[in-house]
């Protein structure tokens, strides 16, 4: 884990070709505004040890601190690629390093940090209002990614200026 202070690129997605209703109004909480990167961390997953293959679990509201309604995972990710660049109004992840590894850029308008995830049993915990870059993809990796919601448009902050006024309004 380390501290960087390079700027994060400021990145647009697209809409989903899969769009379904928003799962719920994403409410911008002030619990959420003032969300920092203190409220973020590496969570420790439960690793059973097996010569035959480790075997690491996860269960909602109790490894993690949330209920799990969504999981997606990034693969086939091409060298020097980027993802990410957003935040979320109300959503709560789990980002986990299936294999291989890559970093996570997590930056609350205050203050940044790198976190370089390697390990399948641990995952970085991102709460909502953070802005996140991930980045460094070794080749063959996978991200997969515990979502505390079903996919929606409008929790998403995508343009970084917003996401700071956001935070200081
Ligand atoms: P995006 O969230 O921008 O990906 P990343 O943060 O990894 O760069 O999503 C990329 C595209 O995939 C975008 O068109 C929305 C779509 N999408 C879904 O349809 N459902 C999902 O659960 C996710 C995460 C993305």
């Amino acid at each position: 884990m380390s501290l960087s202070n390079t700027p994060l690129p400021r990145t647009n997605g697209g809409q989903s070709r899969f769009d379904s209703p928003p799962a719920s109004p994403a409410l911008l909480t002030p619990v959420h505004k003032s969300r920092s990167l203190d409220d973020c961390r590496i969570i420790d997953l439960p690793k059973i040890n097996d010569p035959r293959g480790n075997l690491t679990f996860i269960e909602g509201e109790r490894h993690v601190p949330f209920e799990i309604r969504r999981v997606y995972y990034l693969y086939d990710v091409p060298g020097g690629a980027e993802r990410g660049g957003h935040a979320h109004k109300d959503l709560h992840q789990l980002i986990i390093a299936m294999s291989g590894s890559f970093d996570v850029v997590l930056n609350d308008g205050k203050q940044q940090k790198r976190f370089h995830l390697n390990r399948s049993y641990n995952g970085m915990y991102v709460c909502p209002m953070i802005w996140r870059e991930l980045d460094n993809f070794s080749s063959g990796s996978v991200c997969m990614v515990l979502a505390s919601n079903l996919y929606d448009p409008a929790d998403y902050y995508r343009n970084y200026d917003e996401f700071v006024q956001a935070k200081s309004s």
